[in-house]
């Protein structure tokens, strides 16, 4: 049994994380400032700390526990948000993976694992992105990710394991469907059930590397202890299918019965045109690959909140 700190278990994929980690008999403390996430939804047995993840009394608060982990999943995931208050982006997404890692430092926790993110790279020319590909990003969220990156690289100095792991789209039941600025498929199929109509913001050439939830949780899972790689490393957690904003939406539409009609309009600042990843390093450091292809997990994801709605 190891005590972990899982921030943002109130949201989509730190919820998931901590789950699977309670279920295993770990000791799961989180903490979440319910911007986005929902109370209900952090798991039965999971400590739940309120406040900001970047206040210091609420990391003084953490001083009575000894993690052997943490796992810093809290954050605004959104590139559009980004845009819209960029020192709130800074500080939630970067000052807080600082005040963490400082944290494990100064209270002898030897792991670290980050929800970074595919927006590192921005946009390539071969758009086959391997972690040997340049990074370049385009937003503000994901500066903030690739800052965090190398505080986590000059932080392994002090004998801390830190493991970023290069999100790509990440879809599935438990994704807030309420959120409309971040997600393709969540915010599309949101608007699919509400109104029978989505507008998309951007060209529907524009594609995305969905990566379904329960890989993800996968994929942390064999970072915890890994004994491969360097004391800092980052993976690609990644499906390697292209998948273009036309494809979300006649996938959306092919699973549920009525109409629905489209509209495109201009698209948002900072948005990527489309990169696609390799995994093969998490597969050779973790023996990490992905399970779900989209087909089969939108449908699943689509069947699931259409029968919510009903
Ligand atoms: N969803 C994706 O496709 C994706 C892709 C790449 C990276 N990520 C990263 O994964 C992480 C989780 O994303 P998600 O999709 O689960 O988003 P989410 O919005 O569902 O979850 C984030 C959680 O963090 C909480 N939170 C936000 N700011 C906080 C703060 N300052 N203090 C405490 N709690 C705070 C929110 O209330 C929420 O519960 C984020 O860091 C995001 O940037 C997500």
């Amino acid at each position: 049994m190891k005590k972990i700190l899982v921030t943002g278990a109130a949201g989509f994929i730190g919820s998931a994380i901590a789950k699977k980690l309670l279920s295993e008999g770990n000791e799961v403390v989180t903490i979440d400032n319910l911007s986005t996430g929902k109370r209900e939804v952090i798991p039965e047995g999971c400590e739940f700390i309120e406040g900001n993840v970047y206040d210091v009394s609420i990391i003084d608060k953490l001083v009575e526990y000894k993690f052997d982990i943490i796992i810093h999943f809290a954050g605004q995931s959104s590139g559009e948000v980004s845009f819209e208050d960029p020192v709130y982006d800074l500080k939630t997404n970067t000052q807080s993976t600082v005040m963490l890692l400082d944290f494990a430092k100064k209270t002898g926790c030897k792991e670290f694992i980050y929800a970074s993110s595919m927006s590192v790279y921005g946009d390539h020319e071969d758009p086959y992105v391997d972690e040997l590909s340049f990074t370049k990003p385009k937003s503000f969220y994901a500066i903030g990710k690739m800052a965090s990156e190398h505080y986590m690289r000059i932080y392994s100095g002090f004998g801390i394991k830190t493991t970023a792991l290069r999100l790509f789209n990440v879809y599935g039941i438990g994704q807030n469907l309420d959120n409309l600025k971040q997600g393709m498929a969540s915010i599309f199929l949101a608007q699919a059930l509400k109104d029978n109509h989505i507008f998309v913001k951007g060209a529907k050439d524009r594609f995305r590397d969905f990566v379904y939830i329960d890989d993800v949780v996968e994929a942390v899972i064999l970072s915890i202890g890994r004994k491969k790689g360097d004391i800092y490393d980052f993976y690609n957690v990644s499906n390697g299918e292209k998948v273009t904003v036309e494809r979300i939406i006649n996938t959306i539409k092919l699973n549920l019965p009525y109409d629905i009609s489209v509209e495109y309009g201009s698209g948002t600042p900072g948005d990527q045109n489309g990169i696609y990843g390799d995994s093969s390093k998490i597969y050779n450091d973790l023996g990490w690959t992905a399970n779900s292809i989209f087909k089969d997990g939108m449908k699943k994801m689509i069947n699931y909140y259409a029968n919510l709605n009903r």
